[in-house]
């Protein structure tokens, strides 16, 4: 397997743990500091840093080490290979048209960087760089080491070399505050551990009068077609899944699983204004399969 820059990625890296990194600074990491008020480890030697009360630890990274989110990252890192095959097989390709909403919803304007969170294969922060005419300066954050080598492919192949990649964990963004003039994730916020804390941060890194975005799975409204959709879910896509992308966390049993565990539209547009934003609304697409939840940042 190809390498990419710094990062040591095992051939059967997505069958293996990825916790124990404990290298050099990744060169992805390096590209970031310059919007990274905090100083990014160039040295083994860990890096402590003091943030709002808490510790954070940078080491080789700037991923905090987040033991309740190992499951998730193994999980991914077992289907990183054929995440995008199946992603866009599994939506009938409709999850290009989400993404696409995302972008001419908020779009982006001259300069300022855009951050897209959970970014996995870095579809989002590929259709921000492209409507941005590949001037405005996307980053892209995974805790994923597998999912950001596929990233990072894509991109080369995209010829999108203004995408900066950093595996760095959501819930602990290793950047200073009000940088971003958008914020995003599409289809991640579900897999981090605590949602909220993940929010929190989106908005802090956010700039004043900036925009915080999520993508997210929903469950459409009772009727013919939500019948249809969880036997879809239920039944059918978790064994194309399995069968197409074998691993040993069922991933695509857990999708449709942690879809109906996520809060409800009301509770998030909550949590986004108790967050501090203001304009916040929740837009059903494709009949409520996924929503586009919006807001701003109080200036
Ligand atoms: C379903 S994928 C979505 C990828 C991409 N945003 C898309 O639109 O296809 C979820 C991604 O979130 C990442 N992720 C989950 N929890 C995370 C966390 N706490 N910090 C950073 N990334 C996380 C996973 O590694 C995975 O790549």
């Amino acid at each position: 397997m190809e390498q990419s820059p710094g990062l040591a990625i095992r051939p059967k890296g997505a069958k293996e743990a990825v916790d124990g990194f404990r290298g050099l600074a990744s060169p992805l990491a390096l590209e970031a500091s310059w919007l990274c008020p905090v100083a990014i480890g160039k040295s083994r030697l860990p890096v402590r840093v003091k943030r709002r009360g808490e510790k954070l630890f940078l080491e080789g990274s700037a991923m905090g080490v987040d033991h309740s989110g190992r499951r998730v990252r193994q999980m991914f890192g077992q289907i990183a290979w054929r995440y995008d095959f199946l992603n866009h097989l599994l939506s009938f390709g409709v999850d290009y048209r989400w993404r696409q909403q995302v972008v001419c919803r908020v779009p982006p304007r001259p300069g300022v960087p855009i951050l897209d969170i959970c970014t996995g294969t870095a579809d989002l922060a590929l259709a921000y760089w492209r409507a941005g005419g590949g001037k405005v300066p996307v980053v892209g954050v995974d805790f994923c080491r597998p999912m950001l080598h596929q990233a990072w492919q894509k991109c080369r192949r995209c010829g999108a070399t203004g995408i900066r990649l950093l595996e760095a964990d959501a819930a602990a963004l290793p950047f200073g505050s009000n940088l971003f003039q958008i914020v995003c994730v599409a289809f991640g916020l579900r897999n981090v551990q605590v949602p909220e804390r993940a929010l929190e941060e989106m908005v802090r890194v956010c700039r004043p009068g900036g925009w915080v975005v999520i993508l997210e799975f929903s469950m459409p409204r009772p009727g013919l077609l939500r019948t249809l959709y969880r036997w879809y879910f239920r039944w059918i896509l978790p064994r194309i899944g399995q069968a197409l992308a074998p691993n040993q966390f069922e991933a695509y049993h857990y999708l449709p699983t942690s879809v109906g565990e996520f809060p409800p539209e009301a509770y998030w547009t909550e949590q986004m204004a108790a967050a501090g934003l203001q304009h916040v609304s929740a837009q059903p697409l494709t009949f409520g399969i996924a929503t586009l939840y919006v807001g701003q940042k109080l200036s």
